[in-house]
């Protein structure tokens, strides 16, 4: 069960899953790594996340309603079940609480903080650590702007290209790279730093001898922070690149920032951000394979460092993950 997760090298992560505002009374379904889930708030406005798929015969959860009590009822036969995924209440067939209790869905562990519902990818209620929401989001006063869409691309070529800054002067030129490709010559040269962190890597780079203004943030699974250095602001652009499927990715961006966080300037800069998505999103879709290969079967150069540093950790987490769904008594997948 639930082999999407680790066919997608994702298994035992935290991974934002959607913004708050689109979790309102009905249940929200979505699809995470080519499983079915299904977000809920019961009567506390407590958000829980279900394997959407009915313990009872397979039916989707989510075509069901919330009832007065707060469980997600069942459309099928009715079955009710609870923040959390405790089975509340079987129609027709009265049994004792201890005995229902064996008929519970499949629940993860979920938070929802800095206007985003985040899923950890294992079953069950707790995880072993919290997610790292990103401080800016819960910061008193920031403008924070969050925004989806959906790219026809596998999550890991999207994740890439937000960590490839050679591709500024091309695919930006006319927005955000347009100062690198001004300064850039025939024969100029872009050096890559790739600093290991706790939580992924940082990378900054320089074109001949000329340090760039910014860094990039890999925040492991799928997460991306731009830094952009303004003197006593904060600015930040949050990128998450959350696999839908094999072909779907949904790209979630957070902009947060302690100034002109007023209408209409704060619209305009919001709206900026998504045109540079754009600038990407074609490109990245046009990507094949679909998924990114082990690093020996693309040609590399030294500007790829940092991509090619995510594709080792993707490559290496995959294969772990095959080896140990493979062996029936796995013990986890924790890394
Ligand atoms: S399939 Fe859900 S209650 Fe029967
Ligand atoms: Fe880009």
């Amino acid at each position: 069960m639930l082999e999407g997760f680790a066919d997608e090298g994702f298994a035992d992560v935290w991974t934002p899953v959607a913004m708050s505002r689109e979790v309102g009374k009905a249940p929200y379904a979505l699809t995470l790594a080519s499983e079915r889930i299904v977000l809920f708030r019961d009567n506390a406005g407590r958000v829980s996340a279900l394997h959407d798929q009915c313990p009872h015969r397979g039916v989707k959860l989510s075509l069901g309603k919330v009832g007065k009590d707060g469980c997600l009822e069942c459309p099928f036969h009715g079955w009710r079940f609870a923040s959390g995924g405790a089975c509340a209440h079987i129609p027709l067939n009265p049994m004792p609480e201890e005995k229902r209790q064996r008929f519970a869905a499949t629940a993860f562990p979920v938070r929802e903080r800095g206007g985003l519902i985040w899923l950890y990818t294992r079953p069950g209620t707790e995880a072993p650590e919290e997610p790292l929401v990103p401080e800016v989001l819960e910061q008193e006063g920031a403008h924070v702007w969050l925004y989806a869409e959906t790219w026809n691309a596998h999550w890991t070529r999207a994740m890439e290209n937000m960590l490839d800054s050679p591709h500024l002067p091309f695919v930006h030129k006319g927005t955000i790279g347009g100062g690198l490709r001004r300064r850039m010559k025939p024969d100029s040269r872009m050096e890559m730093e790739v600093h290991p962190t706790p939580t992924g890597f940082r990378t900054s780079w320089s074109m001949d001898g000329q340090p760039s203004d910014g860094s990039l943030e890999w925040l492991r699974p799928n997460g991306m922070a731009l830094h952009i250095p303004i003197p006593k602001r904060l600015m930040r652009l949050h990128m998450w690149c959350i696999p839908v499927d094999a072909n779907h990715t949904r790209m979630m961006l957070a902009s947060a920032r302690d100034f002109l966080g007023f209408q209409p300037v704060a619209g305009l800069i919001d709206r900026f951000n998504t045109r540079i998505l754009r600038e990407d999103q074609a490109v990245v879709e046009s990507s094949h394979p679909v998924e990114v290969p082990p690093a020996s079967e693309e040609r590399s150069v030294a500007t790829d460092r940092a991509t090619l540093a995510f594709r080792r950790w993707y490559t290496e987490r995959k294969k772990r993950g095959e080896r140990e769904t493979t062996r029936p008594e796995a013990p986890s997948l924790a890394s």
